[in-house]
């Protein structure tokens, strides 16, 4: 299995266009060592040339523009996207679908509570319909022990597991969770073997989440804030990362203590929030995760399982 990721901060990107805070001032003048993120996003393929999207940013033009497999190569107009998921339905993961309104019909995968986020409070299916047949909506399934594959998507086989996270802000459920808000998914390639939990949007490690996280190869999790009270701290926001339903990497219970015990061969931290300190590489923060072998996700990195 081949993974791509496209983007990997946070919404907002990094540096975010209105923000001054460390990071994203320090990018700009120069003053840290850090590196430019676009917003969360990944593509995977088996065979190289049929890659299943999972998110679509707002940046995706520019993802697009970076990574060849994904550009018109076999007739007039075609993409090497050949489906997308959805882990939630928030504006990183889904205003991207605007931009790839000239591919329509295109198939788009979810769960009934996303679908309805985006039939509803950001109606994204509604208003594609006028491209030439839209998106074409599949449902997913959280029977996560049967898993499924995706047809034209060779040999990768998916397992989509209801997590604990949050509705977008726009959600008429924001505050009233239900099961299929929000998942991580479990792929596995039938011909080598390797295997990936993806989970950008990670709000608490539930039980049920651990047997999966155990047997993957490579774990792919949230990497949004470093403390949970990062962004009051720094003045930019009022919210906790528990709130906004994200796991802080620090302190007990947090995701490095979820991690440390883990088997898999990577660890690697994604959907980066641009105040997040690791993304300053001389930073504390980053030395810490280095000693614990933990790595922090960049645009353009790529995964062979
Ligand atoms: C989130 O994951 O909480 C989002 O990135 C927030 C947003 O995009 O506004
Ligand atoms: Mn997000
Ligand atoms: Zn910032």
């Amino acid at each position: 299995m081949k993974i791509r990721v496209l983007g990997s901060a946070a919404g907002g990107g990094f540096p975010q266009w209105n923000c001054n805070c460390r990071n994203c001032k320090g990018y700009r003048e120069g003053q840290i060592n850090a590196h430019a993120r676009t917003q969360s996003s990944i593509c995977i393929s088996s065979d190289g040339e049929r890659w299943l999207l999972f998110n679509a940013s707002p940046d995706i033009r520019a993802q697009m523009a970076s990574f060849k497999p994904l550009q018109p190569a076999r007739k007039l107009r075609d993409t090497g996207i050949e489906a997308v998921m959805l882990i939630d339905a928030q504006i990183d993961h889904t205003s991207g679908l605007l931009m790839l309104r000239e591919g329509c019909p295109l198939n788009v995968y979810c769960t009934d509570p996303v679908y309805e986020d985006l039939s509803s409070g950001f109606p994204l299916f509604p208003m594609l319909e006028s491209w030439n047949g839209g998106l074409q909506r599949h449902p997913v399934s959280l029977d996560s022990d049967k898993g499924f594959e995706i047809p034209a998507i060779n040999n990768l086989r998916i397992h989509a597991i209801a997590l604990s996270s949050k509705a977008p802000p726009y959600s008429p459920h924001r505050n009233n969770p239900v099961k299929g808000d929000n998942i991580g998914v479990f792929i596995e390639d039938l011909n080598t073997g390797g295997s990936l939990f993806y989970a950008p949007g990670l709000g608490a490690i539930e039980s049920h989440l651990l047997p999966w996280m155990e047997r993957a190869d490579c774990l792919l999790v949230d990497g949004t804030l470093w403390r949970d009270d990062e962004m009051i701290c720094q003045e930019v926001g009022t919210q906790t990362g528990l709130s906004m339903g994200h796991l802080p990497q620090s302190g007990a219970g947090g995701m490095l203590e979820t991690l440390f015990p883990l088997p898999a061969r990577r660890k690697i931290l994604i959907h980066i929030n641009n105040t997040n300190p690791i993304l300053d590489e001389d930073s504390p923060e980053r030395a810490e995760l280095n000693r614990q072998g933990i790595e922090v996700a960049n645009d353009g990195l790529e995964i062979d399982l």
